[in-house]
């Protein structure tokens, strides 16, 4: 175990820094609580986090539209707060993964200032300027993911701009090599800083279409989905260049020992796996977002595992994400009953999982009223479920006021239940949803075939997930009822299983012979013996 990466064997966990911990009373989250939760990590017992971005930013788009990559928005703290953060992470033997943001900048960045100063200007070909059709509408028909056309018209120098996002999170020329400079360098600051690795914004848009064609009609598409989802964007986004600026990335990694390159793609999983690189020389996880939406059955999570473990390519790693800053929250999704189901599920398929901050305490997605919305989306595209302030509310460490997360006014509200559901409340129950991830994840780490072995599929029946990690001889069965109804499997005969964890108390599942019976919604995970 001890030879594979960190990152192999590890698990991550992603903070949203607004929302983890205040230390200036300001209602927002900052690096000085960070660092005065490092505790709550190894506690949990996860390897490494991310933390969304930090970096001096008008917060049009939260943090990232950055105005300055080489420094920390005061909000946050400063420079001296982050090394001490990572000074601090490390001395635990934590890893530190900063959110790379290389797609576009705020504009109000120096480059896009200088870049919209006039048509002559050094840095006009940093960001993609074009000319409108004749007619004076925008140069194609690319959309913008917040709604909207993706073009903005700069009146000063008779041009459009794009932006695949926000009109003030202006997209930068990735066919400019003075731009890869650029941002490589960035890389470079941080990780001489000793950050462990980026997790990068986008991956897939950074390159986009060199004749600049229309995206084609998504045939899809229906009222009440997303104004962006109306297009395939097939000539915005994923195009192959952009392979070669992720493996010019990987190289920058990669002249450090032990870092990490994971790249936020949403694609389809047979075009997500080419980010890994034909030589294995991209990302070393493109994150993998199928359980984000997933169908939860156990006929529609079987196959989405057997897929990709089909289509990853030989000696790629895999990995695993449930929620995250964008999406709601695995809870609401699924419910409580199968979010204890999803969380052995994370931490039990083959490859890296990514824990997002609260769902270890079983949060869930927080009404937002109309006057404390914050996301630029639910603006934009009001009332269709987009808005992502539900999944990003602040975390609840223990009972005392505002959750013991600030003493000001939180940012957005807490969860009603804070007084019940928080970390403190959590920790005191070994049969809460924290003991729940604090279990898993020991015996996650105790176990070689749990955190490196195969991926082996046991046949089951009537909603039930099952299967095997092995390792050395290590075997470790999980088995999942993904229904509210009693279920039961049959357990492969050449082997003694013993339950080693269970969801529900003892009464999730126990074997009589090879029979194992599952209580509604209970999951067990069991160990081979002789
Ligand atoms: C990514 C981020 C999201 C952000 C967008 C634009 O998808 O996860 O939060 O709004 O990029 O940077």
């Amino acid at each position: 175990m001890a030879q594979a990466e960190w990152w192999k064997r590890g698990v991550i966990y992603q903070v949203y820094p607004r929302s983890f911990q205040d230390t200036g009373g300001d209602g927002v989250g900052d690096l000085k609580g960070i660092r005065a939760r490092l505790g709550h990590f190894q506690d949990l017992g996860v390897d490494g986090v991310w933390i969304s971005p930090v970096f001096t930013s008008p917060m049009a788009d939260f943090g990232y539209d950055i105005s300055d990559y080489r420094a920390i928005d005061p909000l946050f703290g400063t420079l001296e707060d982050f090394d001490a953060l990572v000074a601090d992470a490390h001395g635990r033997g934590l890893k530190l993964i900063l959110d790379l943001v290389p797609n576009h900048t705020s504009d109000q960045h120096p480059w896009f200032l200088q870049s919209r100063a006039s048509r002559e200007n050094p840095k006009r070909d940093w960001y993609i300027w074009r000319d409108g059709k004749p007619d004076g509408s925008p140069p194609n028909n690319w959309l913008a993911n917040f709604g909207g056309s993706g073009w903005a018209w700069d009146a000063r120098t008779g041009q459009f701009y794009y932006h695949a996002y926000l009109p003030q999170q202006p997209d930068l020329n990735w066919r400019n090599p003075e731009v890869r400079a650029a941002m490589f360098d960035v890389m470079r600051f941080w990780l001489d800083r000793g950050v462990d690795g980026f997790r990068v914004d986008v991956l897939g848009h950074l390159i986009k279409d060199e004749q600049f064609r229309d995206d084609p009609p998504n045939p899809d598409w229906r009222p009440g989905q997303a104004s962006v989802e109306r297009h395939l964007a097939i000539y915005s986004s994923d195009r192959p260049e952009a392979h070669e600026v992720a493996a010019q990335m990987r190289r920058v990694i990669d002249a450090y020992p032990d870092r990490v390159l994971i790249g936020e793609i949403y694609l389809p999983v047979d075009r997500l796996v080419s980010y890994y690189g034909r030589r294995l020389d991209e990302a070393n996880l493109p994150f993998n977002f199928q359980l984000l939406q997933a169908e939860w059955t156990a006929e529609a999570l079987g196959r989405i595992v057997r897929d990709y473990e089909a289509l990853l390519p030989p000696g790629a790693w895999p990995n695993w994400v449930l929620s995250n800053h964008d999406r709601h929250r695995i809870a609401s999704r699924v419910g409580p009953a199968q979010a204890r189901n999803a969380a052995v599920l994370l931490l039990t398929l083959r490859g890296t999982p990514t824990i997002y901050y609260g769902d270890e305490v079983g949060l869930e997605q927080v009404p937002i009223p109309p006057d404390r919305v914050q996301d630029p989306w639910e603006k934009n595209e009001p009332g269709l479920g987009l808005g992502r302030d539900p999944c990003r509310t602040p975390m609840p460490w223990d009972a005392s006021p505002n959750a013991g997360f600030t003493t000001g006014r939180p940012w957005l509200p807490l969860n009603a239940d804070w007084p019940t559901r928080n970390v403190a409340a959590e920790r005191a129950d070994p049969a809460s949803m924290l003991g729940l991830h604090r279990d898993l994840l020991a015996l996650r780490r105790s176990s070689p075939a749990l955190s490196l072995g195969d991926y082996v599929e046991v046949a089951a029946t009537g909603g039930v997930l099952a299967y095997e990690r092995r390792l050395d001889g290590e075997r470790m069965l999980a088995a999942l009822n993904l229904t509210s109804e009693p279920r039961s499997l049959v357990l492969p005969a050449d082997a003694a299983w013993t339950p080693v964890l269970r969801t529900a108390g003892p009464a999730a599942g126990s074997p009589a012979g090879r029979a194992l019976a599952l209580v509604p919604d209970a999951g067990v995970v069991l160990r081979a013996g002789t």
